[in-house]
């Protein structure tokens, strides 16, 4: 596995291994990620990561300093999974003094986490388009846990004509349900235990919309079960898929998204519906 540190060695590595398929993170590995590396390989192309904490997407309240740091931990993942490349930037690579560019997305990323952090998708933008730029993959894989940010990523390529493809992959979860998320590990255990909730919840609410029940009042006896487990839920809506729009009443496809606070986590969800 191949460890790039500045341009000229990402460069030199990317000559060597043909059409890749790209898996952006911010490190602290799970399963998750991992299953993104596994997505490249099984479509064919040499699986490449980056590991790159991006300032931009934190707001100024939020965990950028204390975001879990493991580069070792994560190193050592990548290449047991079978990663051909990681490319680990720098702060200041990717953000030198007198950059002025900046890319903003609207449409999908209007509502729920765009309006809860705001700047955060413009940060995600920016970051991965100059991933984008410097890796240039084939294909690049983004997980479905976050599937808000899939569809702003997708709108983008395809607004700017980016020439990648963008595949989402499965969330993965753990036995009981809870979405893997590098934040979990600041689940106190009582915590941990209650946090399968938002997908139970969730899943249960999913069926009701599909039995034909009202979507306004199943999202709200949803939104009162959540409350009653502890968690303070920002949002849980009924979304047209790709738009993020909310919609009342069930179409083609559709999403059930969720953020809920739990103790010091945000967890984040979402399913089919329909
Ligand atoms: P990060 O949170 O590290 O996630 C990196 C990728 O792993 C994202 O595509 C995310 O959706 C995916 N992922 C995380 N948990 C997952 C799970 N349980 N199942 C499947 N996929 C999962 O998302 C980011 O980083 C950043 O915003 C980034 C795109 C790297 C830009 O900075």
């Amino acid at each position: 596995m191949i460890i790039a540190r500045t341009l000229a060695e990402l460069a030199a590595a990317r000559a060597t291994l043909g059409a890749t398929g790209f898996a952006p993170t911010m490190g602290a590995l799970h399963e998750g990620h991992i299953a993104l590396i596994g997505a490249a390989k099984a479509a064919g192309l040499a699986p490449v990561a980056s590991i790159f904490v991006n300032p931009t997407q934190f707001g100024p309240n939020e965990d950028f300093a204390r975001y879990p740091r493991d580069e070792a931990g994560d190193l050592a993942k990548l290449k047991e999974a079978g990663c051909a490349l990681v490319w680990l930037p720098s702060v200041e690579s990717m953000y030198p003094a007198d950059a002025a560019t900046s890319i903003q997305v609207a449409g999908p990323s209007r509502l729920w986490e765009g309006a809860e952090r705001p700047g955060h998708f413009n940060g995600v933008a920016t970051v991965v388009a100059k991933l984008f730029g410097q890796m240039q993959p084939e294909a690049a894989f983004f997980g479905e846990k976050d599937w808000q940010q899939v569809q702003v990523v997708r709108r983008m390529v395809e607004d700017l004509c980016l020439p990648v493809r963008i595949v989402p992959v499965p969330t993965v979860r753990e036995a009981d349900g809870l979405a893997k998320s590098s934040r979990n590990r600041y689940l106190s255990t009582l915590e941990r235990a209650t946090a399968p909730q938002l997908y139970a919840v969730m899943r249960d609410a999913a069926r009701r919309i599909e039995a034909g029940d009202g979507v306004e009042t199943t999202l709200a006896a949803a939104r009162e079960t959540l409350t009653g487990h502890g968690m303070v839920p920002d949002y849980l809506a009924l979304v047209q898929a790709e738009s993020l729009e909310p919609i009342t009443a069930l179409q083609s496809p559709a999403r059930l998204i969720a953020a809920a606070r739990l103790g010091p986590v945000r967890l984040l969800d979402n399913l089919p519906v329909g």
